[in-house]
């Protein structure tokens, strides 16, 4: 029996977006692609392993639209609203929606606008980059991992034999709260230092980092995540061992002068953290410094020509 192909939209073709399409196209898919601005009409997608370059079908609005069998969501967190009406349009009741954004709140996120759909929470291990709207990097490993649920393994499966591996757990919260500590501690002080990942080489830049990671260790085990009390030392040893340039995707948008992750990255570790009357000093105050550089933020100083 030939099984009937698979509908698949992935909304938000962004630097995630495009590399997850990517490997669709490499599995024999073909997405529809959910943009907000849209104008391309080709998707290239250069990888560790070789090159996908093939045409695609970009739409700029849900009108028309119909629900598709699995919906991949690669908007940024704090863009998850504005996106909407993508789900409004393609989730029906048989739909599963995979949630491929940073933080360990995806649904907390997204059910309120996809109420009731199979919701697939994603771990995404894969630096991208997009030089421009058709043009993807993705610059090492490829990995997702996907919380265990009705259509987890199927989604998984559309990546079979592609450059992007894919993993589907039944203990999603400690792969979630490993990245979490990462981006909240490594990505938060690198937002406001405006630095790249070398910056652990400054050991009171590493101290700092190793603190703040302590902190969101503490919230995480609350949460049930299996994090050892020698984790933050070896997160350190492996980002310090790497460090190679990579500028976190939150740094990027602070230096582009647009909005950040903040609220996904950084504010939800004293979120969760208050819930378990646990303490989050560090974090508190990089998150308030953070919010406080954000686009229209009183009294923020633009760089000048002078
Ligand atoms: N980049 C990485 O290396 C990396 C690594 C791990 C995790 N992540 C996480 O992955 C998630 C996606 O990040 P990213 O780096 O891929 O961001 P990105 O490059 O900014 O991509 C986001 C995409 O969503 C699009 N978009 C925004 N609002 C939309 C809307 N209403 N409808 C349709 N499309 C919309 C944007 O469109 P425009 O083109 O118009 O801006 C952009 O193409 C984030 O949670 C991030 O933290 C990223």
């Amino acid at each position: 029996m030939v099984s009937a192909p698979v509908s698949i939209a992935l909304v938000g073709p962004g630097a995630i977006g495009g590399a997850v399409a990517g490997a669709l196209l490499a599995g024999g898919h073909h997405p529809i692609l959910c943009a907000r601005t849209g104008g391309f009409e080709r998707l290239r997608v250069e990888h560790g392993g070789g090159v996908i370059d093939e045409p695609v079908q970009v739409v700029t609005s849900p009108e028309g639209l119909d629900h598709v069998d699995v919906v991949f969501l690669a908007v940024k967190a704090h863009q998850s609203e504005a996106a909407r009406g993508w789900l409004d349009a393609l989730v029906g009741p048989a739909t599963t929606v995979v949630i491929l954004q940073n933080g360990v709140e995806h649904r907390e996120r997204i059910e309120p606008m996809a109420p009731g759909a199979d919701l697939v929470p994603a771990v995404i291990n894969l630096p991208a980059k997009r030089p421009a709207p058709d043009h993807v990097i993705v610059g090492g490993r490829s990995l997702l991992t996907f919380a265990a649920g009705p259509g987890a393994e199927a989604a998984a499966a559309l990546f079979d034999g592609t450059f992007m591996k894919v993993k589907v757990v039944d203990d999603w919260a400690t792969p979630s709260w490993i990245k979490l500590m990462l981006n909240a501690a490594s990505g938060g002080v690198s937002t406001l230092t405006r630095t790249d990942n070398r910056m652990l080489g400054d050991p009171v830049a590493e101290r700092l980092v190793l603190e703040v990671m302590e902190e969101v260790a503490a919230v995480g085990r609350a949460e049930g995540a299996e994090l050892p009390e020698d984790l933050p030392p070896r997160i350190i040893e492996g980002l310090r061992a790497a460090a190679s340039g990579h500028v976190a995707s939150i740094v990027a948008d602070r230096l582009a002068g647009v909005p950040t992750e903040w609220d996904a990255r950084n504010a939800v570790v004293g979120r969760i953290g208050r819930r378990h009357g646990i303490a989050t000093p560090l974090n508190d105050l990089l998150t308030t410094l953070i919010q406080l550089g954000e686009p229209g933020a009183a009294g923020l100083v633009e760089p000048s020509a002078d």
